[in-house]
């Protein structure tokens, strides 16, 4: 895309409730960052091997440590999204519980899921599904793609089962596709998990 190309997630609303959650999209300002770090008390790194969300992406096994840190990480993620992505942050009960990003590929239709990330609390109530149903609306029915892809590391099962039960094929493993360093500088590949739905699937049995 051009830089001067609308982001094509200009036309979806900035918040979304579903069933049980809501999902909103928030300026990187001092005030959220210290809003979004409240997420992470009593959270442990170690429960995170396949989550690079440190402000240093490269690092897994690493969570926020501060509200400091975690602004540089809201910094990056929108810096990241520019004119083809969005954010949205995850709430439970008016609490932040995780986050989303979505990515539009204009070359292949496809709006990527480039990372759903919940905190461990809220693991195994099928949050991250009511996200993947809210975010083929986005894709399929409001911005018209014809294809959303998601990607896991194969080891990450709750991420793949979150994926396979949202109705996603596997179209394959790409080995090595992840790269990850532990905190003390250890280099670890993972293979990754490419997921895909496609616009004709939805229809027919997706929904
Ligand atoms: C991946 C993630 C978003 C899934 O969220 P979730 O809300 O727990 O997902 P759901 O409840 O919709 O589905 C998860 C399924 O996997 C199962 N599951 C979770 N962890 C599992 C494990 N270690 N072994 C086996 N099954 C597991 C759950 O029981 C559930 O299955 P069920 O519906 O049959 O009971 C969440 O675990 C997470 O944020 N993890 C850390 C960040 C991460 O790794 N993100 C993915 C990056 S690609």
């Amino acid at each position: 895309m051009n830089k001067t190309d609308k982001n094509p997630f200009d036309s979806i609303p900035t918040t979304i409730k579903t069933e049980r959650l809501e999902l909103r999209c928030l300026n990187v300002t001092k005030e959220n960052a210290e809003l979004l770090f409240t997420m992470f008390d009593g959270e442990k790194p170690k429960d995170y091997p396949f989550t690079a969300i440190a402000h240093d992406i490269s690092k897994n096994n690493v969570l926020p440590e501060s509200p400091q840190d975690m602004l540089k990480i809201m910094e990056r993620d929108n810096g990241w999204l520019g004119n083809t992505g969005r954010i949205y942050y995850v709430f439970h009960e008016s609490e932040p519980i995780g986050w989303t990003r979505i990515f539009y590929w204009k070359g292949s239709d496809t709006m990527q899921i480039s990372q759903m990330f919940l905190v461990s609390k809220v693991w195994g109530r099928g949050f991250a599904s009511e996200i993947y149903k809210t975010l083929d609306i986005i894709g399929f029915e409001k911005l018209g793609v014809n294809r959303i892809t998601a990607q896991c590391d194969e080891k990450n099962i709750g991420s793949s089962k979150s994926i396979k039960k949202s109705h996603f094929t596997l179209n394959g493993v790409c080995p090595d596709g992840y790269m990850y360093e532990q905190p003390d500088g250890t280099k670890l590949f993972g293979n990754q998990e490419i997921w895909s739905k496609l616009k004709r699937e939805y229809e027919q049995n997706g929904k």
